[in-house]
């Protein structure tokens, strides 16, 4: 079996001594969601694997989906399509793909959001280029009583594209999406305060990325609630910056976190450039839904 370190002292959890390129069993296989689900944020150390070693590990949390991305498309795997290469080495002069520069969850724009986020570095810049991570169950449970009270009922209204309660260094980058993009995608609902699909353990859910509004309740009032919220989200207290190292398998349970990448420059040399693979998945791990069926 592996062994575990803590990546901080609230939340988030790295795994050394597996092959992700070896066949998995089914209590290996249990045991890596169970750490997920328990610390939300779950680092494989040490790995060095071949494309389809990477999908089938991630497949190991639900089912792999394609994003709606534009650019970048040109790094594509044809062979593996859901796989998304993330790199600061694209040639030429124009904007690099940034788009995840702000906080907040995979596809929070879908009626079927993602359940799990899975990155792959296979090279990492000596400085920079870390993903932040929010516990949205700690920020949650860090609520008065009486806010919890107020929020508990309220659905929020989401849409791809910048949201109405974006922080204000967020708004760059969350700007790259394309009107196409946006009005190829219907208004959906999710609760603010949404039970895990999986464990049932609240969180708050996506507050600022893509919310349009809450329903039935004015459209300021639901923005100066949601910026409230996203402002409570976003103390130090809630947030680790995990810095990749050549070889992690970082995955993230996107139903009780948010996540945002750091800006970074285009690559000049071997010390600043980063190459990662990223699949997100929705749905039930495979093997939990084959054991309680
Ligand atoms: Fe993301």
């Amino acid at each position: 079996m592996f062994s575990t370190e803590p990546l901080t002292d609230r939340f988030g959890i790295a795994v050394h001594g597996i092959d992700l390129n070896e066949p998995l069993d089914d209590e290996t296989v249990h045991a890596l969601v169970d750490l997920l689900y328990e610390h939300r944020v779950l680092a494989v150390r040490g790995q060095k694997l071949h494309p389809a070693s990477f999908r089938s590990y991630c497949s190991e949390f639900g089912d792999p989906i394609r994003h709606v991305r534009s650019l970048g498309r040109e790094l594509f795997m044809p062979e593996e399509p859901t796989i998304l290469p993330i790199t600061n080495k694209t040639p030429g002069d124009g904007p690099l793909a940034q788009g995840a520069a702000h906080w907040h969850t995979d596809q929070s724009y879908d009626a079927r959001p993602s359940s799990t986020t899975i990155l792959y570095s296979i090279e990492a810049p000596k400085q920079g280029g870390e993903t932040g991570f929010i516990d949205m169950v700690a920020a949650y449970d860090a609520l008065p009583t009486t806010t919890k009270d107020e929020i508990e009922d309220l659905v929020v209204e989401h849409q791809y594209g910048p949201g109405i309660a974006l922080p204000e260094d967020d708004v760059p980058t969350a700007s790259l999406s394309t009107q196409e993009q946006r009005d190829a995608s219907p208004l959906v609902q999710h609760r603010l305060v949404r039970p895990h699909p999986i464990t049932g353990v609240k969180a708050l859910y996506s507050p600022c990325a893509t919310s349009r509004g809450i329903v039935g309740m004015p459209l300021e009032q639901a923005r100066e609630l949601l910026a409230q919220l996203t402002a409570h989200c976003l103390k130090p207290e809630f947030r680790y910056h995990h810095p990749h190292a050549v070889g992690d398998v970082v995955s993230w349970d996107t139903s009780a976190t948010m996540h945002r990448a750091a800006l970074i420059d285009r690559a000049t040399g071997p010390d600043d450039s980063r190459l990662l693979w990223r699949i997100s998945v929705r749905g039930t791990p495979p093997r939990l839904a084959k054991a309680a069926s």
